[in-house]
């Protein structure tokens, strides 16, 4: 039998880790990034960055940025190639589009298939000139302007990465915008312009809506950065050592922003044993460290209110479902078909083949839970899908790993210490 023991530092966060690359190539001088996440996906960001004329380089552990302000960006004389990150297409199109400059964006077949215009739609009602593949893909090519109008934006999707990339372009618009949010979505790219002391100014409406308010050009001077670990990576050996026996593990340094600690309190009230000790805040987050023991689950129902809170974990939710007593309900998963992959059908195709009773009506999805009984190797398509990757990988540990995942190197799209970070919590114990 296997469990989960010890205790860990995952790595650092990716959504931070972009922001921290992005913002401190439009800040003013140089900035040192610590604990910055290595993975795939980030460094897209950052030879991006490069293309764009700013100067990156490593010093041991940190990397070193040198801003060039908000109107920094150089004119790429190549394609800026996004690889498999809807992260970096997102912030960068709007980072560059208050730049007057070119720009022909590139990615994966993956990201190819996923939505540009979410994004783009809202930069030409500001004056960018766009070019998408089929109204609505990359490649595409923006022609930025340093006269963006400064408006009022209503954001209907839940989505950090519209929001972002709308904030990314006001730096460098002169006025005023307002970008209003109905549904609230994870916030570090405002925690981190706060902790670099720009001055924008964020409330909640009467109608709970999110107003943040912009007032451009901005100039930020330069501060050194620390990525705190990643909640949602800690969020697979999380539900692992809930679902494998005799498990105990303390996970150290994890950032516990509210808009990314909804599947701590999702998998309390599913009967988990979670401890989270607060710690310290690092640049504009809090942290803390989270102790896990083995915990018999019950199902329970995970409203749509909670969804855009929860984005990434739903796959690793969906395991810990199938090992909880009775049923558990997730309902309004729209935005789960916008992602790496069409994370409902990754989800619902795969549990299908291990036998695990799950039901999938109008974006929502029922799942039973209940022992696994898998008797020989079963293939896992991970669709290239990172996430479904590593929630598999957790599951494979109840199963005497019969389950064969069939790309387990698109992990390193956002987790590459994965593996090593698995290995060192787990141990083999005698039934
Ligand atoms: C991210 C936002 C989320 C999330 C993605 C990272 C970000 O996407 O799924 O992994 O860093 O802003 P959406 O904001 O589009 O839901």
């Amino acid at each position: 039998m296997l469990k989960f023991s010890g205790s860990l530092k995952v790595s650092g966060d990716k959504s931070i880790s972009h922001r921290a690359l992005i913002l401190s190539a439009m800040s003013v001088g140089k900035t040192k990034i610590s604990n910055l996440l290595e993975s795939d996906d980030v460094l897209r960001t950052l030879e991006i960055l490069k293309e764009l004329g700013i100067k990156i380089i490593k010093e041991r552990d940190e990397w070193i940025v040198y801003g060039n302000g908000t109107n920094g960006f150089l004119e790429p004389r190549k394609y800026l190639d996004c690889g498999n990150s809807g992260t970096t297409a997102r912030l960068m199109i709007g980072a560059v589009s208050s730049n007057p400059i070119n720009c022909n964006f590139i990615g994966d077949d993956s990201l190819s298939k996923r939505s540009m215009s979410r994004v783009t739609e809202y930069l030409e009602k500001i004056g960018a000139t766009v070019h998408l593949t089929k109204k609505d893909f990359l490649p595409l090519l923006i022609t930025g302007s340093d006269r963006l109008l400064p408006i009022n934006h209503n954001i209907k999707k839940p989505s950090a990465q519209i929001k972002s990339a709308l904030i990314l372009a006001a730096l460098n618009i002169h006025g005023k915008t307002k970008i209003i949010e109905s549904i609230p979505t994870r916030d570090h790219t405002e925690r981190l312009l706060k902790f670099l002391k720009a001055n924008i100014k964020i409330k909640k409406l009467k109608n709970k809506n999110i107003e943040i308010e912009l007032n451009g050009p901005y100039e930020i001077r330069s501060k050194n950065i620390k990525v705190a670990g990643d909640p949602s990576s800690a969020s697979f050996f999380i539900v692992g050592a809930l679902i494998l026996p005799k498990s105990n593990i303390t996970l150290k340094n994890i950032m516990i922003n509210p808009s990314r600690n909804e599947f701590l309190k999702v998998l309390k009230n599913m009967g988990a044993k979670i401890k989270v000790q607060k710690t310290k805040k690092i640049s504009g987050e809090e942290v803390g460290n989270i102790t896990v023991k083995y915990s018999k689950l019950k199902g329970i129902t995970i409203p749509p209110s909670k969804s855009a809170f929860l984005i990434d974990e739903y796959p690793i939710l969906a395991v810990a479902a199938s090992q909880a007593k009775g049923k558990t309900v997730m309902n309004g998963l729209s935005e789960l078909r916008h992602k790496e992959s069409d994370r409902i059908n990754s989800i619902v195709s795969n549990f299908k083949k291990l036998g695990i009773k799950i039901n999938e009506i109008n974006n929502n999805l029922s799942i039973y839970g209940g022992k696994l009984k898998i008797e020989k190797q079963i293939k896992i398509k991970t669709f290239n899908d990172h996430r479904i990757a590593m929630s598999f990988s957790i599951l494979n540990l109840l199963c005497d790993r019969k389950l064969k995942i069939d790309n387990i190197k698109c992990i390193n799209i956002s987790y590459p210490e994965f593996k090593n970070h698995l290995n060192k919590l787990l141990q083999y114990v005698n039934d």
